[in-house]
């Protein structure tokens, strides 16, 4: 365990504002936390997924080993209504009520679900999140969408439900598998390419690429969440309506949503599918007029360089893909919205793109 000085981020929201800690060696830090809540006579339940407690059996080991708890199956395939009963189930058994705590402990799937449950169950009971991917600690734990996946689309159902806290231990990251951290450092680039041209700089002018225990991921995790707790604070339930808002997070998201329920849920990892979302938006913009051609092969070489896709494995047929986006939520009034760039770091919301242009961009990324 590496222990360094943690750093805190306020995400405020009046009466749900919360704290996202981030550091090493946090586990006293969570085990503490959780002491506090039982001496006020809360129950706290943990749940978890199976990939993470065989691949890192110690990460809180003392929490899970004296805290009741549900292990789910890995995977994108877990965010689904028969896993959502599941929980339910848990929760019931377990007495949970109004005043109990739930802990996710995990990546973005296990966040998402949980985070559901807890919003549905008894109408809402208080959640913590514990991320445990690269991904979940720089955009799914922070900022309370929650959801599931239906065959129809990606995140079909869900709701808002904000964490009590976050607790970002990035000493778990050790045992993360290479692939499932570049998935992460796709939503990073993203953060640059929204509002952050100075991010996406200091990623593509690196010579060695982020990894698990480099010192300086620190310094990224926390840019992250206070870019996302900003947009938070501003659009919280995305109804921002114009050009930018939270809406603006969903960069890439219309054409990766669209990618994963094609293609089928597991086959591409989000990241991966968000990393070719991210050639697209930026060639959709280019199509409009906008965006420099040479960011574009910093772009490229951003993704290769932590080994994201850039076309797609097989050619999928165009035409489904843009039918699958019309299910996409940000799908308002019948009309396709995307986020565009006017150039690197400045992103805007456009409605009414001709779809003859997203067919060419999805032939351009190995559509069919
Ligand atoms: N709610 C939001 O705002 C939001 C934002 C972005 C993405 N998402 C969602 O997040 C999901 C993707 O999350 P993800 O990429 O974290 O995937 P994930 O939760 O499936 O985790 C990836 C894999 O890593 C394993 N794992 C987790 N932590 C580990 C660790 N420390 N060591 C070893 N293995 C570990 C898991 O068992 C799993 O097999 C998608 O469903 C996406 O829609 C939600």
């Amino acid at each position: 365990m590496n222990l360094s000085k943690s750093s805190q981020i306020k995400v405020g929201l009046s009466d749900r504002s919360y704290s996202i800690e981030i550091g090493r060696g946090l586990e006293s830090s969570i085990l503490e936390y959780k002491l506090d809540l039982l001496n006020r006579g809360e129950k706290v339940v943990a749940i978890t997924d199976q990939g993470l407690r065989s691949s890192n059996p110690s990460f809180l080991d003392k929490f899970f080993q004296s805290t009741d708890h549900l292990i789910l199956p890995s995977g994108e395939k877990t965010k689904s209504s028969d896993h959502l009963i599941q929980i339910w189930d848990f929760l019931a058994t377990q007495r949970v009520d109004r005043s109990s705590a739930v802990f996710a402990v995990g990546g973005g799937v296990t966040g998402d679900i949980v985070g559901f449950a807890a919003a549905t169950f008894l109408r809402g009971v208080s959640l913590y999140q514990v991320p445990t991917t690269l991904l979940s600690m720089v955009d799914s734990s922070v900022g309370g969408k929650t959801g599931i996946n239906l065959k129809a689309g990606k995140n079909l159902v869900g709701s808002f439900h904000q964490p009590a806290k976050v607790f970002i231990d990035m000493d778990v990251l050790s045992t993360l598998p290479k692939r499932e951290f570049s998935a992460g450092m796709a939503e990073v680039i993203k953060y640059g390419m929204i509002g952050n041209p100075a991010l996406f700089q200091s990623i593509t002018d690196r010579v060695a690429p982020y990894d698990a225990a480099i010192p300086e991921l620190q310094e990224l995790i926390q840019t992250c969440c206070s870019e996302k707790a900003k947009v938070v604070e501003d659009d919280e339930r995305e109804t921002a309506c114009g050009r930018g808002g939270r809406a603006l997070l969903n960069l890439g998201h219309t054409f990766a949503h669209a990618i994963e329920s094609v293609a089928g849920y597991g086959d591409y990892l989000h990241g991966e599918a968000v990393s070719i979302g991210l050639v697209c938006a930026f060639r959709l913009s280019r199509a409009l007029g906008l965006c420099m051609q040479d960011k574009e092969e910093k772009l490229l070489s951003a993704l290769a360089s932590y080994d994201l896709p850039v076309q797609l494995k097989n050619p999928l047929p165009a035409l489904s893909l843009t039918k699958s986006m019309q299910l996409d939520k940000k799908v308002f009034q019948g009309k396709l919205r995307f986020v565009l760039m006017e150039s690197i770091g400045q992103a805007f919301v456009q409605e009414g793109v001709h779809l003859t242009q997203v067919e060419e961009v999805w032939k351009s990324v190995g559509a069919s």
